[in-house]
């Protein structure tokens, strides 16, 4: 039997690099660090820790994420979105290995009328989305062995994000109000995982092929926040859950309603045609993995 090969997975402690780390390990040899672990944006320590663990892949799960805080701090969101990517990427061009990363939704501007294919014009409308771009833009330039998958609307039952605040708030308000106005894919981080995974582990298809591409990943279909926030309340209230506020009681609002510094698109469906295609499945819709998330978040903190 081969030697395993071996995963570095940077933000390790993050949404997506959590379930990378759980979803790999088995059948990698998986090395996950925090930010505490590696700063990316410290050049010589990612030098250094790519000398000791000789990765053959590299997960950069590693992000600057706050979208509105970006707008106030855009040299933070470069440093991490991407100079730590430059850094990243001709690291692993030294050592010959495999660079996985992840972008966003946010480097579309929303106006098209149709789902956004990997090769669209981009236009991000906010600091953050910005500062992603430039980060994939070096990776498709320079990379030898890249893999980018664009997220939307990501979460997981382990951290703070739209579905828990929303659970929460239900628990001790009988009224929430909900923008209705912004569509995108609520996508699992745990989904997202499994099917980089896949694609990494399957066999038969040409590698050389399938490497150096962009791919959309997310569920099929799209949500407003407020079809999301409703849609979860209904699935906790049937699983049992302790809600004061109910699916009837959100109401619906305007985005102007809640000045966000930073400006979003209004509607950014990713077309995923791409991924199933290569891996050769089909996704399930969006809310397919609430119950999934609900179980899990349950499971962590039995009060809820
Ligand atoms: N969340 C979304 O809705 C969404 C949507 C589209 C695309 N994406 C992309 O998907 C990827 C994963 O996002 P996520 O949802 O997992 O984000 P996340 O939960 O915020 O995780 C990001 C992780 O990166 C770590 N990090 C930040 N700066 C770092 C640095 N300089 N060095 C090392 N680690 C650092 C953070 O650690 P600390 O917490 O300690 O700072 C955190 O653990 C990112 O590329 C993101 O841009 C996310």
């Amino acid at each position: 039997m081969p030697d395993r090969q071996t995963v570095l997975v940077t933000g390790a402690n993050g949404q997506v690099g959590r379930n990378i780390c759980s979803v790999f390990d088995g059948s990698f040899n998986v090395i996950g660090l925090s930010s505490l672990e590696l700063d990316v944006g410290e050049a010589a320590a990612t030098h250094k820790i790519f000398d000791k663990v000789r990765p053959d892949i590299v997960i950069n799960a590693a992000a600057y994420t706050k979208v509105d805080d970006a707008e106030a701090n855009s040299s933070l969101a470069d440093r991490t979105n991407f100079h730590a990517v430059r850094h990243l990427c001709d690291t692993c061009l030294k050592h010959d290995c495999l660079l996985v990363h992840f972008s966003t939704d946010y480097v579309f501007d929303g106006e098209a009328t149709r789902p956004y294919s990997e090769g669209d014009q981009t236009n991000p409308l906010n600091a953050y989305g910005r500062s992603k771009l430039a980060g994939d833009n070096y990776i498709i330039e320079n990379s030898k062995q890249y893999l980018i998958f664009r997220l939307a609307w990501v979460y997981d039952h382990a951290d703070v994000n739209f579905p828990s605040k929303i659970l929460h708030a239900a628990k001790v308000k009988d009224r929430l109000k909900v923008v209705d106005d912004q569509i995108g894919t609520p996508t699992s981080a745990e989904f997202v995982a499994k099917n980089v995974h896949q694609l990494i582990t399957t066999g038969g298809a040409d590698k050389n092929q399938r490497y150096n591409n962009v791919y959309n990943l997310v569920p099929n279909g799209e949500a407003s926040w407020f079809d999301f926030a409703i849609r979860l309340l209904s699935r906790a209230d049937a699983l049992g859950f302790n809600l004061k506020c109910k699916a009837e009681d959100v109401m619906p609002i305007k985005s102007s309603h809640l000045a966000q510094p930073a400006k979003r698109p209004q509607r950014v469906v990713l077309d995923n045609r791409k991924i199933q295609q290569e891996l050769g499945i089909r996704f399930a819709l969006w809310d397919a993995y609430i119950d999934d998330f609900l179980e899990q978040l349950r499971r962590q903190n039995e009060n809820i």
